[in-house]
């Protein structure tokens, strides 16, 4: 399986943090943001790995980065977003990289405790369709929420007022090559962007999204408590990925 790290976006969420740099390379304790999911993703015994960035600092990734050697990694692969499409766009640019093999798609600013080999695992021997990673959260509606059917997810809502249940839709999400046909048939949402949410109700519409809950913490960085409770988490429990 090939990975994709997503770290565009103008993280405005984060201004004036944001201002001249990207928020993937803002720090978590004592590592840049992006540094996680690359890790992440190693950890889960991913090897071939893009990051797609954009914006005025995306030259600084290549100078950070370099060719993963922190990583153990030969090599990584960059691509451009041009402008601000949203997390499902970003990951359209990612359809050359991936030839056709499953893909693990991990959101730039989600940090977790815990590898997720087993689910990656799990999605290798799934013959096709998605696979999603939940996580339980106080704050359901700061995201994209499933709601279930007994045990089966009927559909997804992005950002409910009033959430059906209380797992979050965690920015870890596992495709077939489908994904591709997917995104090029989306149109833009309310806040003007391609929303992962419908790729993923378009998987849940075809009988073929699967699910799994993730142990150990989670979170995103986003925003400025999201940021510091990231942070603070690192430092006291670390985020080693490696059982
Ligand atoms: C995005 C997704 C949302 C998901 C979240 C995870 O939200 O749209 O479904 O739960 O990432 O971090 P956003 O980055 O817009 O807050």
């Amino acid at each position: 399986m090939k990975g994709v790290i997503l770290a565009g976006g103008l993280g405005t969420r984060l201004f004036p943090l944001t201002r001249v740099t990207n928020k993937h390379l803002l720090p978590i304790y004592n590592k840049p943001m992006i540094f996680y999911p690359i890790q992440a993703l190693v950890n889960a015994g991913i090897q071939d790995i893009l990051i797609v960035t954009g914006g005025a600092s995306a030259g600084d990734f290549l100078k950070l980065l370099r060719n993963g050697t922190d990583f153990g990694l030969k090599r990584l692969n960059y691509a451009y977003q041009e402008g601000e499409g949203g997390i499902a766009d970003a990951l359209a640019l990612a359809g050359h990289f991936a030839e056709g093999e499953k893909i693990c798609v991990i959101l730039g600013d989600n940090i977790i405790e815990k590898n997720i080999a087993v689910h990656v695992a799990e999605f290798e021997k799934q013959k096709e369709g998605a696979r999603i990673l939940l996580k339980k959260v106080p704050d359901p509606q700061r995201f994209g929420v499933p709601v279930f059917n007994g045990n089966k997810i009927v559909k997804i809502e992005e950002k409910p007022k009033d959430p059906k249940s209380d797992f979050a839709v965690i920015g870890i999400y596992m495709y077939d090559s489908k994904v591709f046909d997917i995104i090029s048939g989306l149109s833009p949402s309310d806040r003007g962007e391609l929303e992962i949410t419908d790729v993923n109700n378009k998987y849940i519409e075809w009988g073929n999204l699967s699910w799994g809950e993730i142990t150990g913490w989670w979170t995103d960085a986003g925003t400025f408590d999201s940021l510091l409770s990231a942070g603070s988490l690192v430092a006291k429990t670390g985020a080693n990925m490696t059982d």
